[in-house]
């Protein structure tokens, strides 16, 4: 590809793969402003689609925006472009979360960008039992390698330390299904059949473990009319803790752009994931979340991976409804 016009129909193709990035309860807190004079694309959080009770100082919102990040700069190479990406570019503005330069052209098309952006549309949050065998070292080793080119730590506990991440998850879902703004707030993003396009629809979660071993949050606690029946979940389940040296909100914007990308690869492998967010939530419980073994690090996320079906959609908002009006020449239907 020579030329490359940064115009509505690429802005389109662009945000639709942002979009398509994991966000805690699918709140898909984001907004992407073009600028063709600088052929910048810039995204913004959007502080009305936060969560004030659980996430109140947007830890959360900056992984999810740092996921489609990931997701356009995947985007970007796979149509041409050597994309530079700017983490919070502007001190002046803490909403302005990165501004993404597509102005040099990339010459060297690499394969493994068609098939990381292939992986957008098939990755999927899976929160039904994982089956079949351990996922391979080699598999576990490639993922830490990616997380780590994007600055993040990945392991992958066993034995007592597993255990110890899964009670604090355990406790940390306890309280959230006992506290009543928590639940009033999950409550709010869980849809029905006529829902906008954003939140989790009834259809995409899971069962608790008959076990009692594995955490999932525990969405039909919050709508108890409508209990999935208990399944047994994997025994020795695969944990992974992602973590970052730092705990700024460029260091959150890192952890999502290195968990999608892990994210990606392992759907390369046919890995299925579902994270496990509940001890991040409540500050206490994520500071002991920390291996005092591992040394300095913040654990920004617990991922569950394993073997099992696809998974299916969840719906998002179309690339016209987050693309600023006043650049967008998209135009509304
Ligand atoms: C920071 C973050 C935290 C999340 N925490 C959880 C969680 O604790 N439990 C869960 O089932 N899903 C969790 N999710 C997954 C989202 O619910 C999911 O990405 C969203 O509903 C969109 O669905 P999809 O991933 O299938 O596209 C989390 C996602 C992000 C980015």
């Amino acid at each position: 590809m020579d030329t490359l016009a940064l115009d509505a129909a690429a802005a389109e193709q662009l945000i639709s793969a942002a979009v398509a990035a994991p966000s805690i309860h699918n709140t898909q807190p984001w907004h992407f402003r073009l600028d063709p004079d600088t052929s910048t694309l810039q995204v913004r959080a959007l502080r009305e689609r936060s969560l004030p009770v659980t996430d109140p100082d947007r830890r959360a919102m900056h992984i999810s925006v740092g996921a489609a990040i990931l997701n356009l700069r995947v985007a970007a190479r796979r149509m041409g472009w050597a994309p530079l990406v700017r983490l919070l570019p502007d001190s002046a503005e803490p909403d302005l979360l990165a501004a993404i330069e597509l102005d040099e052209v990339s010459r060297a098309q690499l394969a493994s960008t068609t098939e990381l952006y292939g992986a957008i549309w098939r990755r999927h949050t899976v929160r039904t039992p994982f089956t079949g065998p351990p996922i391979p070292a080699a598999v576990l080793d490639q993922l830490a390698e990616t997380a780590l080119a994007e600055e993040a730590l990945l392991r992958f506990p066993a034995g007592e330390e597993r255990s110890r991440l899964l009670r604090l998850t355990a406790e940390a879902e306890r309280r959230n299904t006992t506290d009543p703004d928590r639940g009033a707030e999950s409550r709010s993003w869980i849809q029905g059949p006529d829902a906008p396009a954003y939140g989790i629809p009834r259809g995409a979660l899971g069962p608790q473990d008959s076990a009692g071993r594995m955490p999932m949050r525990d969405f039909s606690a919050i709508h108890p009319a409508e209990p999935l029946p208990p399944a047994p979940f994997e025994a020795e389940p695969c944990i992974a803790v992602l973590a970052t040296r730092g705990d700024a909100p460029a260091d959150w914007l890192r952890a999502g752009i290195a968990l999608e990308h892990v994210l990606l690869v392992a759907t390369l492998h046919q890995v299925r994931a579902s994270l496990l967010h509940q001890a991040m939530e409540w500050p206490e419980l994520r500071r002991v979340a920390r291996d005092p073994q591992s040394g300095p690090g913040y654990v920004q996320v617990l991922i569950r991976l394993g073997y099992g079906p696809e998974g299916a959609p969840t719906p998002r908002l179309a690339a016209s409804d987050v693309l600023d009006p006043e650049d967008r020449g998209l135009g509304r239907p």
